[in-house]
């Protein structure tokens, strides 16, 4: 193997320049060559590839984005575009790429493999819902983003004897709310997980005023049904009677940005290199992933399998502690 590439591809988080100065420098360390692939999937159809060397990663473990760009491909679902994309990962003479991603681009990573292509793959995503590895790249920093919000909004929401509920994002997870909501000592959290009789939210709000509680934090994921917004229509005018007046805040895409924290720097540089190694020595088709504190690897396949389901423990312990 002489040169291999690097991409980051689907929703972007705070670990993916971390993981890529890594995949840069160790693949340097070991004689390659190392191209970086700008826009994802759409730029490696497009042929958007350039040569990176060390300086070029140097002082971005600290950035949050992505110096190579990211992009949701719709045309790489179809055979046709990846097909291109193979044209294109040979005509650069590439051997070998790495994926950095979350669900959508490891499937894609998935479906060059089945076409022959030698590729690795990295969790890397704020939602946190792939198998095979712990955790993905860039969801602590993410974690640490939302639970400064609650931290702040718990001060308002006590100073106005106010109930709110913030959601998180995570897709159809609810990792991202199920922990911050712990670490945030919410109220309740909503997951689409665990389903929560509407009952369930007018008591926590009744309690929590009833208690003598200045404010009740309901951390709620996106992917909740019915959602945030159903829930203020429907307490509109119980707003008095439970005592609290009730405000939603959606956290939106500043879960995405950021300086990696050092968790992420740490583990993005781990599985960076793991991931380099990994294509080196011919274990194609993989993901790197983050188990029992060590880097492992999982086949693509069951990676992207099914989605990584949420703690029960960790949620049942959420209705003891507040
Ligand atoms: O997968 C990461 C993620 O941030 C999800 O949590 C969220 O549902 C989605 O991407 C938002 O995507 P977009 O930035 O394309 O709106």
């Amino acid at each position: 193997m002489d040169r291999i590439a690097v991409l980051t591809s689907g929703g972007d988080n705070p670990g993916l320049n971390p993981c890529i100065r890594a995949v840069v420098r160790i693949g340097l360390h070991l004689g390659l060559q190392v191209m970086g692939i700008h826009r994802g999937y759409a730029g490696l159809m497009g042929g958007d590839i350039k040569p990176l060397d060390t300086r070029s990663v140097a002082g971005i473990i600290a950035k949050g984005g992505t110096i190579l760009g990211t992009a949701r491909a719709p045309r790489f679902r179809e055979a046709q575009g990846r097909r291109e994309a193979v044209r294109k990962l040979n005509r650069h003479g590439i051997d070998g790429l790495v994926v950095i991603g979350g669900n959508g681009s490891l499937t894609g990573a998935l479906e060059l493999h089945r076409m022959g292509f030698p590729v690795v793959g990295i969790p890397s995503t704020i939602d946190n819902d792939i198998n095979g590895t712990d955790i993905a790249v860039g969801v602590d920093t993410a974690l640490n983003t939302i639970l400064d919000a609650i931290d702040k909004i718990k001060d308002t929401a006590s100073s106005h004897n106010r109930a709110f509920l913030i959601e998180t994002m995570g897709r159809n997870s609810g990792y991202l709310a199920l922990s911050s909501g712990i670490a945030g000592g919410a109220e309740l959290i909503l997951c689409p997980e665990i389903e929560t009789p509407f009952e369930e939210i007018i008591k926590t709000i009744d309690d929590s005023y009833v208690q003598g509680k200045a404010h009740c934090i309901i951390v709620v994921a996106e992917g909740w049904r019915p959602g945030a917004d159903e829930v203020v229509e429907r307490l509109r005018d119980r707003q008095e009677e439970l005592g609290f007046s009730i405000r939603v805040t959606r956290l939106g895409h500043v879960q995405r940005g950021g300086a990696p924290l050092a968790f992420d720097r740490i583990l993005a540089t781990r599985l960076g290199a793991a991931a380099v190694r990994a294509l080196m020595d011919g274990k194609r088709g993989n993901m790197v992933g983050w188990v029992e504190s060590r880097a492992q690897l999982t086949p693509l396949e069951e990676a992207v399998a099914y989605q990584k389901e949420i703690d029960p423990e960790l949620y049942e312990l959420t209705q003891i502690m507040n």
